[in-house]
């Protein structure tokens, strides 16, 4: 077990736990941050997207010493701190994106960073930005369509 020193979501933390765990599971598991999820494990689908330093990242992939010093955001951070949801959401509501919903924090989160570093991004730059966050519903039209929304 490692002491590791990191903010998530505006918080500092210190967390004694074993540094080459994905950090998903650190998130999830003790920092109770479930937002994030797990859908295979191996970095292909994008469930576990969350932000480092403003970049998205797989979670279940990278070791929780990977956070150590770093900012980190998961989907429970991005909002207002008055409890309002962020312009994404608010778009994802609109356009009534997610279906089963499971890759849908995921899918937000890449969608963020894609709109923090291109804020008008065209039907390429989404696809290439969220092509890899997989969305077994086929919700990808909406996904689009909300980004655009989000990004007028
Ligand atoms: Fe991490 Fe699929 S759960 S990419």
């Amino acid at each position: 077990m490692v002491l590791l020193e990191f903010t998530v979501n505006g918080v500092p933390h210190r967390v004694d736990t074993d540094p080459e765990q994905p950090l998903l599971w650190l998130l999830r598991e003790q920092l109770q941050l479930t937002g994030t999820k797990f859908g295979c494990g191996m970095g292909l689908c994008g469930a576990c997207t969350v932000h480092i330093d403003g970049a998205p990242m797989r979670s279940c992939t990278l070791p929780a010493v990977a956070a150590q010093g770093r900012v980190v955001t998961t989907i429970e951070g991005i909002g207002v701190a008055n409890g309002e949801l962020h312009p994404v959401q608010s778009a994802w509501l609109l356009m009534n994106v997610p279906q089963c919903g499971y890759c849908q924090s995921g899918q937000v989160m890449s969608a963020v960073a894609l709109l923090n570093s291109n804020p008008k991004p065209s039907d390429d730059d989404i696809d290439n930005a969220m092509s890899g966050n997989l969305c077994r519903c086929g919700t990808y039209p909406r996904i689009r369509a909300a980004i655009h929304l989000a990004a007028s």
